[in-house]
């Protein structure tokens, strides 16, 4: 195949950003794509391995997940072309540039891929900040609004997924007696009328 140009080569843009800006917040842009590719490749896995009672929900919400970030890095990779370079596309020099890494091959407890999903989302949501600085520091008005649109949303999948690794939940009635998980001294307690009241917490046994 005859290669029309070299990746690093430099195009130029039309929307008046100066050449030192353009290099700049593509390089940026990169290493958000490719950490982006990586937690929507891991979503994926996580989608078609989950089981247990909450599949279906789980399955879905994964589903969500990788959707969302499809759109976002296809909007991230759009803008690194405006820049006027060409986006990182090969899947193993994607891994080199990514901050964050997929999870090794194997199956994991549904808790552990869901603890990395959001250690992973907490981890660009705190690189997309820097972005956001490097984007305002080099007048980039348009990439800044774009990254801050994107955290938003990584911030809201992050504590979504904190909701579903609560300590709380319908089915741990089903294994354990809520005094054997709730600690605390204002643990409500219902009494034979059904109105509520404070009872202190158990005393454990040591
Ligand atoms: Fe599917």
């Amino acid at each position: 195949m005859e290669k029309l140009r070299e990746k690093s080569e430099y195009e130029g843009n039309p929307v008046g950003l100066s050449d030192k800006t353009a290099k700049a917040i593509a390089q940026e842009l990169d290493r958000h794509l490719a950490s982006f590719i990586t937690l929507y490749n891991q979503y994926h896995k996580h989608h078609w391995m989950v089981e247990g009672p909450q599949f279906r929900d789980l399955h879905l919400f994964f589903e969500e997940h990788y959707t969302e970030i499809h759109e976002q890095y296809d909007a991230i990779a759009e803008r690194l072309t405006v820049m006027g370079y060409c986006p990182t596309c090969h899947p193993k020099k994607q891994m080199e540039l990514a901050y964050i890494q997929h999870e090794e091959e194997g199956v994991f407890r549904i808790r552990e891929m869901l603890a990395k999903d959001m250690e992973d989302e907490k981890t660009i949501a705190v690189e997309l900040r820097k972005g956001i600085k490097l984007a305002l520091q080099h007048e980039d008005f348009a990439t800044k609004a774009l990254l801050e649109g994107i955290l938003l949303k990584t911030e809201d999948r992050c504590h979504h997924i904190e909701h579903f690794l609560g300590d709380d939940g319908l089915s741990i009635g089903l294994i354990a007696k809520p005094d054997d998980i709730m600690d605390g001294e204002d643990k409500p307690s219902r009494s034979s009328n059904g109105s509520s009241k404070k009872v202190p917490a158990k005393s454990k046994a040591k």
